[in-house]
């Protein structure tokens, strides 16, 4: 009787918050209810998303890696990176966070093309002025199209900048250098997933675009002129928008299936106990989408798991600073698909889900405690929820 009950709660949610089901569907494929033209713009998009870039092709000099794919690659194309790890360097100072551009920028790229690498140059080093640095995993990208189609106001309604509803709980947005709202990256300082793509492929992979036709200096200095074959921008505005709309076309990946009653009774409890525990207070089980001229992303609602607000998360997770957020604020991770990752926080360091909760500080110490001092099986049922993400 009671597991029935569960099963019922548990099916029921969707229809009693009024809204449709959520968009999601298996890792690395896209959206339904795409046209037969966005599609073959997926698969377009797909196949230069997987395309290595050769020095000739514009390529470095300097650079991390030579696809997209190298890093976003797990369970599917688009997903996590296994051990590729980004160092990444800033100097903050007086509330205020340099990229130290004059000294090659907040991305301290790893590799160098043979041509960089006869002049004696192998990698970039720290900037010299930053005071802090950190190491960034790969997020997955499934999803992040309906994530874009969120409404501004939307995020912009669940800020608490000063705590006023007192749940020790303060999300604020963060924003790009010229105002916009940033939802991307995990210092919330990027607006677009055009405008993410346009830096993917100029840091990760040293290509000068439409936007930026120089090519980025090494530590400050100027690249050697026989280092640079490839005629400028060598990505034009057509590769921008291709890899763009792969991105925005990838679905959500969906839950695992409910196996049983008793399984279904498990999951309806983590995901009560989820709320009961302040989880939900950062991480936003589900929002809507905005009017959009793409049918598949028009008003929809998608089970992100985030507010997409930065949070201070402690000193325990200190690490470099975003356009807007100090070194220890980040923006809350979205946990949709989180059973296809295997590293977690930003830098990798937990291994498993308990992990990165106990690793939780700042502004998520209550919940992190409230975890900590569960009954036994309170933890598993809230570990299975989790797991079925
Ligand atoms: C060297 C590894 C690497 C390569 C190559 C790479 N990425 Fe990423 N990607 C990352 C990391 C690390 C982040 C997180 C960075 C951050 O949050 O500031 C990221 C984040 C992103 C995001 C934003 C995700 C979010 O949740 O906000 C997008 C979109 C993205 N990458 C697309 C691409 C595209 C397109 C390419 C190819 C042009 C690419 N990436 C190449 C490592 C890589
Ligand atoms: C104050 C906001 C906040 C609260 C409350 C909060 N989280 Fe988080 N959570 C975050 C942020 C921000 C990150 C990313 C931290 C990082 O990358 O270092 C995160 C990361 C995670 C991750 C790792 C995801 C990944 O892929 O790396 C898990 C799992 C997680 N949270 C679960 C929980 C659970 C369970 C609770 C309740 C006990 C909780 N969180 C409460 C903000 C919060």
């Amino acid at each position: 009787m009671r597991r029935a009950l569960w099963a019922l709660v548990l099916t029921g949610a969707v229809a009693c918050a009024g809204h449709e089901e959520a968009v999601r569907g298996e890792p690395g494929t896209h959206l339904p209810g795409l046209t037969d033209a966005q599609v073959t713009e997926f698969f377009a998009g797909q196949a230069l998303f997987n395309k290595v870039f050769t020095p000739e092709e514009g390529l470095g000099p300097l650079f991390n890696e030579n696809q997209c794919s190298a890093c976003h690659t797990d369970p599917a194309i688009g997903g996590v990176g296994g051990f590729e790890r980004v160092i990444k360097a800033t100097r903050f100072e007086g509330g205020v966070c340099d990229y130290l551009s004059h000294e090659g920028g907040e991305n301290v790229r790893k590799r160098a093309t043979p041509l960089l690498q006869a002049h004696g140059v192998l990698k970039e080093e720290i900037p010299p002025s930053a005071t802090e640095r950190g190491l960034f995993i790969t997020p997955p990208l499934f999803g992040l199209g309906l994530v874009e189609a969120i409404a501004e106001e939307t995020i912009l309604a669940a800020e608490d900048p000063d705590d006023a509803n007192g749940d020790g709980i303060s999300g604020r947005a963060g924003r790009t250098p010229d105002g916009r709202l940033g939802r991307f990256s995990k210092k919330a300082e990027l607006a677009t997933i055009l405008d993410f793509v346009e830096g993917a492929l100029r840091f990760e992979m040293g290509l000068t675009t439409p936007l930026h036709t120089e090519e980025e200096t090494i530590n400050g200095r100027p690249i050697p002129p026989d280092t640079d074959p490839a005629p400028d921008p060598e990505a034009d505005q057509r590769m921008l928008e291709l890899l763009s709309t792969f991105v925005r076309y990838l679905v959500p990946v969906a839950p695992t299936s409910v196996r049983s009653a008793a399984h279904a009774d498990t999951l309806a409890r983590g995901r009560q106990l989820f709320e009961d525990i302040g989880c939900t207070g950062c991480h936003t089980p589900s929002l809507r989408t905005g009017g959009s001229d793409v049918a598949a992303l028009h008003h929809k609602t998608v089970d992100l798991y985030s507010d997409l607000l930065l949070h201070d998360m402690g000193p325990g997770l200190a690490g470099v600073c975003g356009f807007t957020a100090s070194p220890t604020e980040y923006r809350t991770e979205m946990l949709m698909g989180l059973r296809h990752r295997s590293n977690l926080l930003h830098d990798g360091r937990a291994g498993t889900i308990a992990d990165a909760v106990m690793g939780h500080g700042g502004e998520a110490q209550r919940a992190r405690d409230a975890f900590a001092s569960m009954a036994f099986l309170d933890q598993y049922f809230l570990l299975q929820f989790l797991q079925s993400l």
